[in-house]
């Protein structure tokens, strides 16, 4: 699908000797390791795929929340139900931290906002999945927050400086999201009746493919990749990130005592990794197009929370402005 703009975003690079003194100097910071501040100089388009970038972030922890909303209200216990608020309200202050970063390179919030609720903006294809019972709470710890967390730890050193230390402290709260969801997994393999086994075993089935389709297209479908890893806002491709996360995973799947629903699936002692089948990437770009099971659901839900809490914002605002005036009256 993006196969042409690879080839243009690829082509886009220029070398030192091509770039005019300001972009050359730009590069060079970035090359010794200097974070970019908001003040600093930087291309237009740095700018640009920064805000593409972490808006969409910031709309995937919002809309993030949405799956897990759903089970609150019936968590098994009620530690269950603690653990899995804490876990929301850590993605909503994720959210904010992104939007926040996002505002210092200029970009308004509403109207970054309004892009998500409009259908112009993305936001993580793995959030269009619905969340049908109590173990895909566990799938969704362990293996988006896993995924969400094998993305994140790298961005803690883009080049960036405002979304490398939002994501500092963002990756120290998903350890504890991703710890959590493969607890409750554990559990249920451990002390659960065998159809809460099968529930285990079926939530990791459905939710696995989406997982590793949250890590972008291949590299050689990814238009944004070359142009994003020469500014050192990505530090490693979607491919090796994907990798990185079977990797480490597929041990944690042995322990659970499950399989992925991937027969390619095996360790290749040569290669140091493990082989794994083909993705189906035409399921990955309808749900971008929209066409996910529940892209629909998802933003209607978040523009009728905007609305519904048009209230709250009105309040707040006057009561800051009450706030000033009687600050500069006294
Ligand atoms: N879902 C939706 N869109 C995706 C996607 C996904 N899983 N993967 C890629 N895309 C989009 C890209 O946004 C891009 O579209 P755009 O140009 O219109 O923005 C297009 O597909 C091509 O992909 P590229 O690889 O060229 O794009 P990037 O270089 O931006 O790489 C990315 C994609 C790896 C997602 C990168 O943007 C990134 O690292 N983003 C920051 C991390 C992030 O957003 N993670 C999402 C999960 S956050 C989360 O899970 C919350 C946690 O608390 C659970």
């Amino acid at each position: 699908m993006y196969a042409q703009q690879v080839e243009t975003g690829t082509k886009a690079i220029k070398s030192l000797a091509e770039m005019g003194p300001e972009e050359r100097a730009f590069q060079e910071k970035i090359d010794a390791e200097i974070k970019i501040e908001p003040k600093n100089w930087m291309p237009d388009n740095y700018r640009k795929t920064l805000i593409r970038q972490i808006s969409q972030h910031a709309h995937s922890e919002i809309v993030g929340m949405l799956p897990e909303g759903n089970w609150v209200t019936r968590a098994p216990t009620l530690k269950r139900k603690l653990q899995l608020m804490a876990k929301i309200q850590d993605e909503a202050g994720h959210g904010l931290y992104l939007y926040s970063a996002m505002e210092t390179l200029g970009a308004d919030r509403d109207e970054e906002i309004e892009k998500l609720h409009s259908g112009r903006a993305k936001y993580s294809s793995i959030f269009n999945y619905p969340t049908l019972n109590w173990a895909d709470m566990g799938a969704v710890g362990w293996l988006v927050d896993g995924a969400a967390i094998v993305n994140q730890v790298p961005l803690q050193r883009t080049s960036y400086g405002p979304y490398s230390r939002a994501m500092i402290r963002v990756c120290k709260e998903e350890s504890f999201h991703q710890r959590q969801g493969y607890e409750i997994l554990l559990h249920m393999m451990r002390h659960g009746t065998q159809a809460q086994k099968d529930m285990v075993q079926d939530a990791i089935n459905r939710l696995w493919w989406p997982s590793l389709m949250m890590f972008g297209p291949s590299d050689a479908e990814s238009p944004n990749s070359a142009q994003s890893m020469a500014w050192k806002i990505k530090r490693h491709t979607n491919d090796e990130l994907r990798q990185r996360f079977i990797d480490q995973t597929i041990p944690q799947l042995e322990l659970l005592g499950c399989t992925v629903p991937d027969p390619d699936l095996k360790w290749n002692e040569e290669r140091g990794h493990y082989d794994f089948g083909e993705i189906q990437w035409e399921e990955f770009y309808e749900v971008l197009k929209g066409n996910g099971p529940c892209n629909r659901e998802r933003l209607e839900t978040r523009r009728n929370a905007i609305q519904d809490g048009a209230w709250v914002r009105e309040a707040a605002v006057a009561h800051a402005n009450k706030k000033q005036k009687q600050q500069a009256a006294a």
